[in-house]
């Protein structure tokens, strides 16, 4: 399985002495886990340490709640949502009137009208509860889960326990003391490894398997991954080849990442991208930010911007090789709409020529390229793409200066919040 790097430029006159160097000890630092911040390096070797009974114990809690519940709802915000529901939403197939299980996220932002709503709609529906929290102590997800944990009881009594799963710090946090307290399944997200690189820990693997999909195939492609990624090779490892053309791209002149997409599904891989890389990089006045496009939507509001505004963005497309539908144009008896000319064309070609074009205006116009293709949208292929994208963030870090892991910008808005709002412990000067 491969990821294709394609870049507007010359890959290999990149690559100095000084930079294969610095490359080599980035490499060494992960994975002797003596980087910075080798603490959070847990996530590097994790998927190939699972153990077939987690596998298995994880898919029999799925089952449970798929045989019991028509929703599962999921709580949490950031690393503790953002990876699921990427997987969830890019597997997910629209307009489908299934009986299947649907997973709901909620946590990820207050709002009043969201739970009443919420728990409206659950009214007619048998339900299981799983707040995921690393630390324990997030309000936002809190919140949610006052609310949603007062209604599991009203609704279910003293089953509710049994309807309630926590995924949370295997020592500490409030979140976890409530669990024992109450007697909720406990999941737990490793000491090592931090929430925006937890996807593949039961904070991403439960709703996941819950949702029907396959963990394993999706274990295996991150497995695989895993062991391409571990051999240094400037030459042919794309994590290597992405983390240095961004940093180049950044050094001369371009802070600012667009990702884009041509396929809908991928929206919320993209917004586990910017919450992977905004918060890994964007440190110590440094750091790209990173934003995203879906086309051909944006082609007919931002295109605009990236044609033709301000100098200081790069564009990184994610392509999908293999369509999982696609249709292809037919020939009108009348061509009233004058589109003949593109009978016999498929839509994914259509879209291609669409990258093609794109690529080269946007080059034209000042914005340099690059194209990221995988073959498909399934479990194996996204375990691959996504632990491909952590280890090419940990080298873009690296190559910045920067410790990946941990998110001292996050904090400052917390502890402003709890002296506004009076949080014992905290005064606003
Ligand atoms: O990547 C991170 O560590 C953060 O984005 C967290 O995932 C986010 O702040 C939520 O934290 P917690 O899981 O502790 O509630």
């Amino acid at each position: 399985m491969n990821i294709l790097v394609n870049y507007s430029g010359d890959y290999l006159q990149l690559l100095t002495p000084e930079l294969e160097n610095k490359l080599q000890a980035i490499h060494l630092g992960i994975h002797t886990k003596s980087a910075e911040g080798a603490d959070y390096l847990g996530w590097a070797e994790w998927p190939g340490s699972i153990s077939p009974a987690f596998l298995q114990d994880i898919k029999e809690t799925a089952e449970r709640i798929r045989s019991t519940s028509d929703v599962l709802v999921v709580i949490g915000i950031g690393g503790s949502y953002l990876g699921s529901k990427a997987v969830i939403e890019a597997l997910s197939t629209p307009f489908q009137n299934s009986n299947d299980l649907e997973v709901i996220f909620a946590g990820h932002l207050v709002s009043g009208e969201y739970l009443k709503q919420l728990m409206a709609y659950l009214d007619n529906k048998e339900v299981t509860l799983n707040i995921i929290s690393k630390s324990g102590t997030t309000t936002e997800p809190a919140i949610a889960f006052r609310f949603l944990q007062q209604y599991m009881e009203k609704r279910y009594g003293n089953q509710a326990a049994s309807r309630i799963l926590v995924t949370t710090d295997e020592e500490k946090g409030a979140l976890r003391t409530l669990a024992i307290e109450k007697g909720y399944r406990r999941y737990v997200i490793p000491g090592n490894i931090g929430g925006r690189y937890s996807v593949f820990t039961a904070v991403g693997l439960l709703p996941i398997a819950a949702a029907g999909h396959d963990i394993e195939k999706l274990i295996n492609g991150a497995r695989e991954a895993e062991k391409e990624f571990g051999v240094f090779d400037t030459n042919s490892n794309p994590a290597i080849q992405y983390a240095v053309i961004r940093n180049y791209l950044y050094d001369a002149g371009y802070p600012v990442e667009i990702m884009a997409t041509f396929d809908e599904k991928l929206i919320y891989v993209q917004e586990w991208l910017k919450q992977l890389f905004g918060e890994s990089e964007g440190k110590d006045g440094k750091g790209i930010f990173p934003t995203s496009v879906l086309y051909s939507t944006d082609l007919h509001s931002l295109g605009q911007y990236i044609q033709d505004g301000k100098r200081m963005l790069f564009e990184s497309f994610l392509m999908v090789e293999k369509p999982a539908g696609d249709l292809t144009v037919f020939e009108a008896e009348n061509d009233g709409d004058e589109l003949n000319y593109l009978s016999g064309l498929t839509l994914h070609e259509f879209n291609l020529a669409c990258h093609e074009a794109t690529k080269t205006a946007h080059l034209a116009g000042g914005v340099p390229q690059i194209s990221l293709t995988f073959e498909q949208l399934d479990e194996q292929h996204l375990g691959h793409l996504l632990y491909f994208y952590m280890m090419a963030c940990a080298y873009s870090a690296y190559l910045l200066d920067i410790n990946p892991f941990d998110q001292p910008g996050v904090e400052d808005y917390k502890s402003n919040i709890f002296k506004i709002l009076n949080k014992p412990g905290y005064i606003l000067l």
